[in-house]
Parts: C-alpha cells; structure tokens; sequence
C-alpha cells in the first residue's frame, strides 16, 4: 500500500505533465519521448542517469531489463526510445501507472514497453513471477521500501543467473537528527535508510556478487539545490501553469530534499552487481 505522503508526493507531479503539455499545446495523444523528458524523469541527474545506467548494464536493442519501481515510466520509454530495447517497469501507484500507460501510448512505445501496476514486494501476484530479466535498473525507489529482506530476495528471483542491476538511491551517511527523520518520513514517505555497511551486507545476503558501490552525495546536493532555484526563478510561469496549489507543493518537496542533502546526514549511492552465474 502507498503510504499518504507517497500518494500526495506524486499526485500533483501527474498533475504537473497534464498541464505542462497542455500549456505547451502538444497533442497528448501523440506525443515524442524527447517532449516528455523535463516531466517523466523522476530521479537525479536526468536522462545522464538512465544513458549510466544503460552503459553500465550494457543494454542493446536485444535487451529486456526491468524497471522496478517505473513511476510514470519516463526510465522505460527513454530506454526503449534510445537504446531499442524491451522494458518491462512495474509500479505500486495506479494514477502513475495509469499516466504511464497513457504516455507510452502516445509515444507509439507500447510495443516495447510493457507497464505492470502492483507491489513489488508481493511479486507472486504480478504477471512477471517467475520470469527471470537480464538486467533490472532502480532509481530512487528502494528509499520507500522498509522491508529489505523481501525487495533483495525478490530483486535476485528476478534476475538471470550472470545478470547486472543498477541502482540509485538515498542512504544514511550519519546518524539522522530528527528532524531528518521527520522529513523523510513525512515529505518523503521514507521511513528507513540503510547505511552503505548495511547495503553491502543486505546484498549480499541476497546473494548478489561483485558489488560496487559507489557515493554520489557530491554529485547530488548542487543538483538538488539547483532544482530548488531553477523552479523557484520561475514561480510566475509554475503558478500560473499549475495553480498555487501545486506551485506550492512541488516547492515544498524540493526545499525539504534540498535541506536533507545539505544538512549532510543523507546520501545518495549508485550500485552495481550481478547474480552469480550458475556452476558449470
Ligand atoms: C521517485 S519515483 C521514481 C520513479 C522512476 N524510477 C523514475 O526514476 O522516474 C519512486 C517510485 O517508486 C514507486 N514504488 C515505491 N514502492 C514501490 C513498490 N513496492 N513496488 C513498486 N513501485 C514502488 C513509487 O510509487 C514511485 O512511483
């Protein structure tokens, strides 16, 4: 189940494609993956972060990865788009689902895109059970997921023996204060966050093998922060756009990262590993 800060956090981002593309006069019915890019990537560091992970898990038009945790399924369409390759994304929100099943269609992608709704942790119920992909990718969704043990065991039935995943995400570099608890919880809808040890051990209790991590803290707090002014310099064109309403919303979760990054308890990480190959 979505908690209610996962469900506000995203529903006036949903809100915020409709109007864009409206205001914008595009047909939303058909549309370009390149006229969808400011509005469907809902990670760090945009489409750079999707062409990394794509060189990283060396994707080609034969691939068919997973995208788990798809949002409005900007990651899959980018992907399919560039690289020719088949997505299969799975999402736990049905208004994001059903944004992403839409643009998929608009974008002519529905071919090679393949949307599920449903909890990845209850994989059982999705139409992918048992189905093992070549690579998954993950950008910025395990922050949501508390039960860890479930999502790693789940991310290793998914994938083929020999095969790479990639993920982006937030971790804790210091004891978190209150009020970063607070505001993870609250605006983020994230009610825990390993520390890098604990990722390392929980994947490879997993059973996943040569894992690299790596910290992009660095990387990511001017980005962060230049998000929060981008948007800002341009309150006059949001509000009247989306209405106070979201105006106010978007530039409240964006401070509130902001202020987690620069407060410096939180991180970002960016993994890789494989699953072992089977014994010859
Ligand atoms: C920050 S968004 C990232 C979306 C997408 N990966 C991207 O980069 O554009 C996080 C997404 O993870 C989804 N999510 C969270 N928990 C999930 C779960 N247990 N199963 C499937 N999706 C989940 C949320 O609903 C949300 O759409």
């Amino acid at each position: 189940m979505a908690s209610a800060a996962m469900a506000s956090m995203y529903q006036y981002r949903v809100t915020r494609i409709w109007n864009e593309l409206q205001a914008q006069g595009k047909n939303c019915q058909q549309l370009l993956v390149p006229d969808l890019l400011e509005l469907d990537q809902y990670h760090y560091g945009s489409t750079q972060a999707v062409d990394r992970a794509a060189e990283r898990l060396q994707l080609t038009a034969t691939s068919h990865v997973l995208d788990i945790g798809a949002g409005v399924g900007g990651t899959a369409r980018y992907l399919a788009w560039k690289y020719g390759c088949r997505v299969t994304g799975v999402e736990l929100q049905p208004h994001l689902h059903e944004a992403a099943v839409q643009l998929t269609r608009a974008t002519g992608l529905a071919e090679q895109v393949h949307l599920l709704l449903g909890d990845f942790l209850h994989l059982d119920q999705l139409a992918i059970a048992g189905q093992q992909f070549q690579a998954w990718i993950s950008l910025l969704v395990f922050l949501h997921i508390a039960d860890r043990s479930t999502l790693f065991q789940n991310c290793a039935r998914v994938l083929k023996p020999g095969g790479h995943f990639y993920i982006e995400d937030y971790y804790q570099r210091q004891p978190l204060t209150q009020a970063d608890t607070e505001m993870l919880e609250n605006t983020l809808s994230c009610s825990y966050l390993p520390t890098l040890e604990q990722y390392r051990q929980d994947l490879g209790t997993a059973g996943f093998t040569n894992v690299v991590i790596e910290d992009v803290t660095q990387e990511w707090r001017p980005w962060v922060s230049d998000r929060t002014a981008r948007f800002l310099a341009q309150a006059d064109y949001y509000t009247q756009v989306h209405g106070a309403e979201v105006f106010q919303s978007f530039a409240q979760f964006y401070q509130a990262v902001e202020d987690l990054f620069q407060r410096g308890n939180v991180g970002g990480v960016r993994i890789t590993g494989q699953r072992p190959n089977l014994p010859r």
